[in-house]
């Protein structure tokens, strides 16, 4: 049994596997269009998290894993309990990293699909921004996964030009740098008067 991760499964890898194989899936591409109410986010207040959304055009680099042999199950219950929050599990077509690459294989893939109760959908992208600068949840704050992930795919999936999470990682840290200068000046201001 396979998994294959384009999200906190990349970075965040406190399962055991066997093997693992760098590679994509063709015909989605990964968003912040999902809700976290029990990671980065709580209830009433959501974080925003990657899933997948189909994008016939597209192309996700990730992470698959084998799972260990006689123990899929218990491995796979853990998954599903730590990717609880609105995901389902579906089959995919995982093509590994070429030129070394055996043929194209099936892998599970969790997504949360646009009927899931925690989908948030789309929305502008300085409105995502925002919404991760604000939200906290169990797991940490919601601008942690997002740059985990980001450097992530820069050092672990260079093919992967991912536009929608290199911008709103720009976002996140210009609006970030920002929000500490304003906040200098008002002090020294404050001083100063
Ligand atoms: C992943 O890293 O593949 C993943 C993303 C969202 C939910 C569960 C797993």
């Amino acid at each position: 049994m396979w998994v294959f991760g384009y999200g906190s499964l990349i970075w965040k890898v406190d399962f055991p596997y066997e093997e693992k194989r760098i590679g994509y899936i063709k015909g989605f591409s990964r968003r912040f269009w999902q809700g976290s109410t029990d990671h980065r986010g709580v209830p009433g207040k959501p974080g925003r998290v990657v899933t997948l959304v189909e994008d016939p055009e597209g192309c996700v680099w990730g992470v698959a894993y084998k799972l260990p042999t006689g123990r899929e199950q218990e491995v796979k219950r853990y998954l599903d309990y730590r990717e609880k929050g609105g995901y389902q599990v579906i089959t995919v077509t995982f093509h590994p990293r070429p030129p070394f690459s055996p043929p194209p294989s099936q892998t599970l893939l969790y997504i949360g699909s646009q009927d899931n109760p925690d989908y948030l959908g789309p929305a502008p992208l300085e409105e995502i921004a925002n919404q991760i600068i604000n939200s906290t949840g169990p797991s940490g704050q919601n601008t942690e996964y997002l740059f985990q992930l980001a450097e992530a795919v820069r050092t672990i999936l260079p093919e992967d030009s991912d536009a929608h999470l290199f911008s709103l990682e720009s976002l996140v840290k210009d609006t970030l740098t920002k929000q500490t200068k304003n906040s200098q000046n008002k002090e020294k201001n404050k001083t100063l008067s």
